[in-house]
């Protein structure tokens, strides 16, 4: 009885209905994986839920589930079609079981700013890709940036052959392998959650993440220190099953749409300043951080952007092109 007390107290928080939904409004339940405190998906998410319990009330409601407390990344994607949840917003770099043009998302180099990133999503291909999940029975509302990618591991990385031999944790996408791969490392794909205690145990010796990812999950604290590489980006796809999605009251689906849009944009515009603030955050507490010279950056550049070659099929060269001009 004791321990069936223990397990029931322990499960009880997660599983709690965080909205305090009331009888009749339609529960929309929204999972995610990152700190629901200062994280630029974590803010955005937790503003989407008091938008809609103020504006839908009676209507609707939104339980929104921080930190893997109710799936993992994989797992969400399964929970969409099946009714168990209805939004989710993934990294676009773990979409490569249902389509393989994200991949253009990942690609070393590509985009220098967030701000380049943004231009693409509004671009009308990068509009165009919201869509292109449909088959498969998603739908994208739209992108959540987080921001510009740093490498981390448990020496220091100035030179892309510094990291010849180590071991870095990866999202499930094989653009990050392949990268991996030229700087001379192993890639290993592990689900967000497990990043800290592989790190700690030294299951792998490094990975690559936002700045908020690396102070709110305490990466840095385990890890020699960050190198600043703004290699690649990390942005999400706010995403839902299609089929709930046509399923709703066209008035009741305007209205959570425009919020979502109206949240978009609002998260979007100061996902710059949530980074800066992160980064800052790691310094004050200690954390190394340790920039690149031009020539040194120049390496990074030069051994990591022949991967592109190998993805542009599964991408489609006008995809690529209209990403490099959203950054012109
Ligand atoms: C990761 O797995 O490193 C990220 O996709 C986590 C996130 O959602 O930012």
């Amino acid at each position: 009885a004791a321990s069936a007390l223990a397990i029931t107290m322990f499960a009880a928080p997660a599983f709690a209905d965080p909205a305090g939904c009331d009888d009749g409004e339609m529960v929309i339940k929204f999972s995610h994986v990152v700190a629901e405190k200062g994280h630029p998906k974590g803010e955005a998410a937790k503003q989407f839920g008091e938008r809609v319990n103020q504006e839908m009330e009676g209507t609707a409601c939104m339980e929104v589930y921080p930190n893997t407390t109710l799936y993992d990344d994989d797992k969400v994607m399964e929970a969409l079609l099946l009714g168990d949840v209805q939004i989710a917003a993934p990294s676009l770099s773990k979409f490569e079981a249902y389509t393989l043009k994200y991949r253009v998302f990942d690609l070393p180099f590509l985009f220098a700013s967030l701000d380049t990133v943004n231009a693409f999503t509004q671009s009308d291909t990068g509009k165009s890709l919201l869509t292109v999940m449909e088959d498969e029975g998603y739908t994208g509302l739209g992108y959540w940036l987080s921001g510009l990618k740093q490498f981390s591991a448990s020496k220091p990385l100035l030179l892309p052959s510094d990291a010849n031999g180590l071991k870095f944790r990866i999202q499930t996408s094989d653009v990050a392998n392949a990268m991996i791969n030229a700087i001379g490392g192993s890639a290993q794909k592990l689900a967000f959650s497990e990043v800290y205690g592989a790190l700690q145990t030294g299951v792998v010796d490094g990975q690559e993440n936002s700045w908020c990812n690396i102070y709110t999950q305490k990466f840095f604290e385990v890890q020699d220190g960050v190198t600043e590489t703004n290699h690649q980006t990390l942005a999400y796809l706010l995403v839902t099953s299609t089929e709930w999605l046509e399923g709703l009251d066209p008035a009741v689906r305007e209205q959570f749409l425009k919020i979502a849009d109206d949240v978009t944009q609002a998260a979007n515009a100061d996902v710059a300043n949530k980074e800066a603030a992160c980064r800052q955050n790691i310094l004050d507490a200690g954390g190394t951080i340790r920039e690149l010279t031009p020539e040194q950056r120049t390496e990074w550049v030069s051994t990591m952007k022949p991967v592109w070659a190998e993805f542009e099929g599964d991408i489609g060269k006008d995809v690529i092109d209209a990403a490099v001009a959203s950054g012109s």
